[in-house]
């Protein structure tokens, strides 16, 4: 059998000779694609390990045991732009990296996916730019990615593509490859016909999804929207959660289902961590570390304008301001990891929360106390944990998100059934967390009362609360999610003509 890692590669520039395993197959039955590779670089000269870490979050978590024990292998962007990576195996999973040109991160990254997609399908709580050279950048990157597949994938595969970034790919692998089974998730949600519309380009990303067999969203409502512009745009037949994809005579050539998967955490792994006794002290030290407050209050964001950040911030501010909250009281603790940050409007977000940031600080701290921890840094999965048990109230008031795992992680983490959970109704989140006080982010009153209850909950109500989100979490993991979504795409489907 051919050796993947012995493949001639195109690019010259920066070859990593990568120190590591090679994979073990050249074609593989099953595969992922998502725009990052599911490692992330430790080291560069490699004498760490391999020089590779596995990347946090529940998506790796939930396909890697697929990746080891199917003959499976994960298609993506190692992060490195004009670096070429071989293909490697890490951890037992086979990885093929994608090479992009700086140029491409600039115009397919940072432009068209983080620029154009992901403010437009998060209610262009930012304004979308659209520009011709970012959009034939996203083009002939999605043709990369699909390449890599078509050339790897084993005859009747399945591949699972990930996320906004991907939107053409299903389309190309059809095309190319007739013989695999096409599943495509989309994380974020997707916006109505309404807003869609503005895309001038949205004629081809409809057509480019309903190649896939299956295509997967966190809500019901995205679904619905993704088939009223599959109707609306490309004159689609939408039967059910069937669309009847037409080839260019008219004729149905196959039929696209569109339902909601609502994705989930590692619930084990935040379980364990949360009854880990290291992790138990080290969220004692932190309540310490903040001058032992009756109240700690909790935010943990990327710094993505979509999060509410300055909304949460400004109610916290008015609750203080009518001393409501005092600051001898109660401390709001905000992560914002950074994110995007070559991207301008994440730029603008910065300075403006910092701002506002220093600006309740200045006002209300006093010698000892605080009103704002805010920490602009990422942390691993065990400090995460400790600030979920050190909370007594999480705050995410998203604007709009797809899901956000953050509000599944602080529950999980409560195993003794208390604490509470502020929640925007723009959420994901808020179809299964029906118990958390669900809050309008823009209503700057009904979001301080929701806080203002919260911080007051009996603790009866609290726990009452509290078990019932956490058995609908516990009941339904990552691995629930991604079971769910491959079972049916293997199902067989019935064609809907009522
Ligand atoms: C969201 C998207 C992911 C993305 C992540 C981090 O969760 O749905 O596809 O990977 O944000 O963003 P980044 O641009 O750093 O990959």
């Amino acid at each position: 059998m051919q050796d993947l890692a012995s493949e001639k590669l195109t690019t010259e520039e920066g070859v990593r000779a990568s120190p590591v395993k090679k994979p073990t197959a050249t074609k593989f039955d099953f595969m992922v694609v998502s725009n990052r590779l599911p490692v992330d670089r430790i080291s560069d000269d490699g004498d760490e390990k391999d020089g590779w870490r596995r990347s946090p979050g529940g998506l790796v978590t939930a396909l890697a045991p697929m990746m080891t024990k199917s003959d499976g292998a994960w298609v993506g962007w190692h992060g490195a732009p004009d670096e070429t990576v071989r293909p490697f195996s890490h951890e037992g999973m086979d990885l093929v990296p994608v090479q992009l040109s700086s140029h491409e991160v600039e115009l397919y990254y940072e432009g068209f996916s983080n620029a154009t997609i992901w403010p437009l399908y998060h209610d262009v709580i930012a304004p979308p730019e659209f520009h011709r050279t970012w959009w034939d950048s996203y083009r002939s990157v999605n043709k990369k990615f699909a390449d890599a597949v078509i050339r790897h994938a084993a005859d009747g595969a399945t591949v699972w593509v990930q996320d906004y970034q991907l939107q053409l790919v299903p389309r190309l692998l059809r095309e190319a490859r007739p013989d695999l089974k096409i599943g495509f998730f989309n994380h974020i949600p997707f916006p109505p016909p309404e807003i869609f519309a503005q895309l001038p380009w949205r004629r081809e990303i409809i057509d480019g999804l309903l190649g896939a067999d299956l295509l997967g969203f966190q809500r019901p409502s995205d679904a619905g929207n993704f088939m009223r512009s599959a109707r609306r745009f490309l004159g689609a037949s939408v039967k059910q959660q069937q669309v009847h994809v037409k080839g260019p005579d008219g004729e149905v050539t196959h039929i696209a289902r569109a339902q909601a998967f609502p994705i989930s955490i590692d619930v084990d792994q935040i379980r364990e961590l949360a009854a880990n006794p290291d992790i138990m002290e080290r969220a004692k030290q932190i309540r310490r570390d903040l001058g032992d407050p009756k109240t700690i209050l909790l935010g943990v964001d990327r710094l993505d304008y979509t999060k509410g950040i300055g909304h949460r911030l400004k109610a916290f501010e008015e609750l203080l301001r009518e001393g409501s909250i005092k600051v001898e009281d109660a401390t709001l603790i905000q992560v914002a990891s950074p994110s995007r940050e070559r991207v301008e409007q994440y730029r603008l977000l910065r300075e403006e929360i910092e701002g506002t940031v220093g600006h309740i600080n200045g006002t209300y701290d006093t010698i000892q106390n605080t009103a704002v921890r805010y920490l602009h840094h990422s942390y691993p999965v065990e400090e995460m944990v400790a600030l979920y048990l050190a909370a007594d109230v999480m705050l995410v008031t998203a604007l709009r998100d797809g899901m956000n795992l953050v509000a599944k992680e602080y529950v999980t983490a409560r195993s003794d059934d208390d604490g509470a959970l502020v929640l925007s109704e723009f959420a994901g989140a808020a179809d299964q967390l029906k118990q958390a006080f669900l809050i309008n982010p823009h209503d700057i009153d009904g979001l301080k009362s929701a806080i203002l209850r919260a911080v007051n909950l009996p603790p009866k109500e609290a726990r009452r609360r509290m078990k019932l989100m956490r058995k609908q979490i516990l009941d339904h993991d990552v691995d629930y999610w991604s079971a769910a979504f491959l079972a049916a795409l293997e199902e067989k489907v019935v064609r809907d003509d009522s």
